[in-house]
């Protein structure tokens, strides 16, 4: 993984200031670290995403699904999805004692210098121009916002809320929010490979990297009764949506949610009749094909003797020689709009 800037533009700022050493001494939360910031060994960790939570109960750090309670300083770190940023900023608002510390930590490569500015704005309108002492730094290509909680929250903040909660907003069918993969729009890729899916199965399926479900509702909505349909999805907030998602996916068809790391955790070998996946290749900005053959290689591990695998992948992304050794034959079945569709069989 590349070094997380906003965390060391954070480490360095509270390093070399007395006032802001001694409350980093006195704890508090951190939302969405993807590692543990020099000095914040005392803080509680709010994160969804498993091999970064993993991490970071490894580093020594506790770690919750989600903050609750009322803290004396409160972080958060910008994701990769504005709009999900935002909430974080203003539910971190609503845990911070009177007087609380509340900042907001953001590569600039990630929208941090813009998003700083629009929580600026938003609390100085609050604070009647007087920011009550906020200040706003540049450094490590990052930008870090400080400011004590003082009177209502700004009225920004309510919509800030408002466009973080899980509703339907694809194809008038699937609920999702931001913080997850494609949560605008179905992903290409996912579309190509919904395209090649057999037109009725029946027995045991795992989506490997399910997201928010768009594969495993199709699977269900084509699956003979009886059929067993396991998501195995690392962000939480994805797989809570998947859950909505599959809810009418009917009696006759069982779901089960997994949160894990499919990389790291022992998954059902020999179990599966047919395995789908989109497989990642990104933690956070940083491209990491290994991840996407890590993924081919648990599939057909987790494929009982004779099953098939279903992936998509970007066209460039070099997955032939992992396919070439982890199945005994495969072809291209699709190759369309920059993605191919592998089918492989155990
Ligand atoms: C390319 S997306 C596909 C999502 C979904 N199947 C779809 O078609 O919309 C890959 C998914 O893998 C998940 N993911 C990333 N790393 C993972 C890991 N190590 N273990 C399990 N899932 C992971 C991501 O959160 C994301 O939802």
């Amino acid at each position: 993984m590349t070094p997380d800037l906003a965390l060391e533009a954070l480490s360095h700022l509270f390093d070399r200031d007395p006032a802001l050493q001694s409350r980093r001494e006195t704890g508090g939360f951190l939302i969405r670290p993807t590692a543990l910031p020099r000095g914040f060994r005392g803080f509680i960790a709010e994160q969804t995403f498993r091999p970064a939570a993993d991490r970071l109960k490894a580093s020594g750090l506790r770690v919750t699904r989600r903050v609750s309670g009322r803290h004396a300083t409160g972080v958060v770190l910008a994701t990769q999805h504005k709009e999900e940023t935002l909430a974080n900023i203003a539910r971190a608002w609503g845990h911070l004692e009177p007087g609380g510390l509340l900042v907001f930590a953001g590569e600039n490569g990630m929208g941090g210098k813009s998003l700083g500015k629009q929580v600026a704005v938003a609390l100085n309108g609050a604070l009647n121009g007087a920011l009550n002492g906020a200040r706003r730094e540049s450094l490590r290509k990052s930008t870090v916002l400080l400011a004590a909680k003082s009177g209502e929250a700004p009225p920004a903040f309510e919509a800030w809320l408002e466009q973080d909660q899980l509703a339907v907003r694809i194809e008038h069918r699937f609920a999702t929010r931001p913080g997850m993969f494609s949560w605008k729009a179905a992903d290409k890729g996912s579309v190509l490979l919904r395209r090649h899916l057999p037109d009725r199965f029946s027995g045991r399926i795992a989506d490997l990297g399910a997201g928010w479900g768009y594969l495993a509702v199709h699977l269900a909505d084509r699956a003979e009764p009886g059929t067993c349909v396991d998501l195995y999805e690392a962000e939480l907030r994805a797989l809570q949506a998947a859950r909505l998602n599959l809810a009418d996916a009917g009696p006759e068809i069982a779901c089960r949610y997994r949160w894990v790391d499919v990389t790291r955790r022992a998954l059902p070998r020999r179990a599966y009749d047919l395995v789908v996946t989109n497989p990642p290749f990104h933690e956070g900005q940083s491209a990491d094909p290994g991840i996407g053959r890590e993924f081919l290689t648990r599939a057909a591990e987790m494929l009982k003797p004779g099953g098939t695998l279903l992936a998509v992948a970007n066209r460039h992304l070099p997955y032939e020689a992992t396919l070439d050794r982890a199945f005994r034959r495969w072809e291209t079945i699709a190759d369309e709009g920059g993605f191919k569709v592998f089918s492989a069989m155990r």
